[in-house]
């Protein structure tokens, strides 16, 4: 994808108004909540405070992107599983997230994903369901860390 957008302007922005992706949120726009995380050649990132330059010539990965061929991948299905979605706001975040941290630590301690996850935030506090989610992600066969 392509844009003449101004470089100064918001990925998140572009994301949603020019590219239709809305699966990415807008929650605070400050880089505080974290509803807008995407993937910058892998890299977790605020992309209310990422300019769109920056995207330039990288690979960008929203929430739309990771089910590949309408198979969810392991975080999602997990996300699902553990019920770790209320009113749903934070969760593309959250699995965006998430998906990161397993890529580079297939196998994190339980605080090493609470360290991870902990920029999000939930507005309606499901973190239980959302941190138990992340860990059945991470050893899908129940094993201790
Ligand atoms: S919308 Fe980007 S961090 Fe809150
Ligand atoms: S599920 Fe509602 S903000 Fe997290």
């Amino acid at each position: 994808m392509s844009t003449d957008s101004p470089a100064e302007r918001p990925l998140l922005e572009v994301l949603r108004e020019d590219f239709g992706l809305t699966g990415t949120k807008y929650g605070c726009g400050e880089g505080q909540c974290r509803a807008c995380t995407v993937l910058i050649d892998g890299r977790p990132e605020p992309s209310c405070l990422t300019p769109v330059s920056r995207a330039a010539g990288a690979s960008v990965t929203t929430i739309e992107g990771l089910a590949s061929g309408g198979d969810l991948t392991q975080v999602q299905r997990a996300f699902l599983e553990a019920d770790a979605a209320q009113c749903g706001y934070c969760t593309a975040g959250m699995i965006v997230e998430a998906t990161a941290l397993l890529r580079r630590n297939p196998r994190p301690s339980r605080s090493e994903i609470v360290d991870s996850m902990n920029p999000h935030l939930c507005r309606c506090c499901g973190y239980p369901n959302i941190l138990r989610a992340v860990e059945m992600a991470a050893r899908p066969d129940g094993d201790d860390a």
